[in-house]
């Protein structure tokens, strides 16, 4: 194919908005700011995370560009982005989120590795693309297959892209057939996002999104299609993204004990106050955020305490233009993350707290002590806010 995989050579990298913040330079990793996060429902391109492990692929020939779908399926396929703009067109609002988000913090508790996330790999986009579950259709995989005759039970991804991991081989990485063939999992190959023809930087000409589960899923640059009976035994499937228990350490690893993480936990994150903050006595400051869960589970409540979770006050939450949101209402993004917001008066010494409850009653945990995991993925714990009051200002008499 048009498959530029070559050496890592990081000088034919896109630009990008100054504003990002970035944790590692060559692969580029970047996060969005923390305030910017919460300014606008939809993030804006240029100030979504970028998360890689390679250079950037250049694929500029769109009419040479093909897909190929192949594996154990009835009828492999070749084909070009027109014929794959021939399939229905959906968009979907879905919340990217990166499994080391609030990597940072976690290992402050004991040290993880891997690239450090502070709160802002995740955003939300608009994505535009045709379905995987019709795209399989052409393959003669119908809508709903758990299993097709020759033994296909996953689907693996693969991009045309070299990954420092991979010794310069593609990033890869595999969903299960029946997820991918369900229509309403809304897996989209998307070649727009926010109304706009993909950027290098998130894929172009054509990535997965799989909406509700970790952005690991969600391959770049996509190069092949096939259905295999296993899910991709590589890397970035078997040796990385899966959480282990505190106890697991680099020395007593078993990476085989763990299945690959798929959906994301329930999340929620204030972005309106730094860490660490100094707030005069009795200030009204506002509490907002986002909020967010896997599988497309909504958010039924957040708690936002301000006197270090001794009481809970239940915050607004939102989507879109501020309309009050309702998880499960029909006129609910359901793939999106929610915003909350609460305005109260502030005390200082205290925590600042959120939490948030999801469309299955699932509660995030108090301790990130509790969830460490030698790689530092999904780390959804309380979010606390530390607020100390201003540093009074000292007078020399002379
Ligand atoms: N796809 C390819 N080909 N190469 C990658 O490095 N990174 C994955 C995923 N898809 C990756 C990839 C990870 S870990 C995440 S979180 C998302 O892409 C990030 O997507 P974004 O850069 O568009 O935000």
């Amino acid at each position: 194919m048009q498959a530029l995989r070559g050496p890592l050579n990081y000088d034919e990298e896109p630009s990008r908005h100054l504003s990002l913040i970035i944790n590692a330079k060559d692969p580029f990793n970047a996060e969005t700011p923390r305030a910017a996060l919460v300014e606008s429902y939809v993030t804006p391109v240029d100030m979504f995370f970028k998360r890689n492990h390679g250079p950037i692929p250049i694929l500029d020939d769109p009419q040479r560009y093909r897909v190929t779908v192949d594996g154990l399926v009835p009828k492999p396929l070749l084909l070009s982005m027109d014929d794959i703009r021939l399939l229905p067109k959906y968009t979907v609002t879905a919340t990217l989120q990166c499994a080391g988000n609030r990597r940072t913090p976690m290992s402050k508790t004991k040290l993880v590795k891997g690239v450090g996330w502070d709160v802002g790999a995740v955003g939300n986009a608009v994505w535009g693309g045709a379905k995987l579950s019709d795209l399989l259709k052409l393959a003669s995989i119908p809508e709903n297959t758990a299993n097709t005759e020759a033994g296909g039970k996953h689907v693996e991804f693969t991009s045309v892209d070299a990954c420092e991991e991979e010794n310069g081989g593609p990033y890869k990485a595999s969903v299960s057939l029946l997820h991918a063939t369900n229509p309403k999992a809304d897996v989209l190959l998307a070649y727009e996002m926010n109304g706009k023809v993909l950027n290098r930087d998130h894929g172009y000409p054509l990535r997965v999104a799989i909406p509700g589960v970790i952005g690991a899923r969600s391959v770049k640059w996509l190069d092949r299609i096939d259905v295999i009976a296993n899910d991709f035994q590589g890397f970035f499937m078997q040796k990385d993204y899966k959480m282990f228990p505190p106890n697991v350490d680099w020395d007593n690893i078993n990476w085989l004990s763990r299945r690959p993480l798929m959906d994301f936990p329930v999340q929620c994150v204030i972005c309106s106050l730094e860490d660490v903050c100094s707030i005069g006595q009795g200030k009204k400051v506002n509490i907002s955020g986002y909020a967010l869960s896997g599988g497309g589970r909504g958010i039924e409540r957040v708690d936002v305490s301000v006197d270090g979770g001794e009481t809970w006050i239940e915050a607004r939450r939102y989507q879109k233009n501020k309309v009050p949101y309702l998880a499960d209402s029909e006129e609910c993004d359901k793939w999106a993350w929610v915003f909350f917001e609460l305005e109260t008066e502030i005390y200082p010494p205290t925590d600042i707290i959120a939490k948030a409850v999801d469309s299955s009653a699932n509660v995030q945990p108090e301790k990130v002590e509790t969830i460490w995991n030698l790689r530092g993925v999904l780390n959804n714990s309380w979010h606390v806010i530390h607020a100390n009051s201003p540093a009074k200002a000292t007078h020399l008499s002379l």
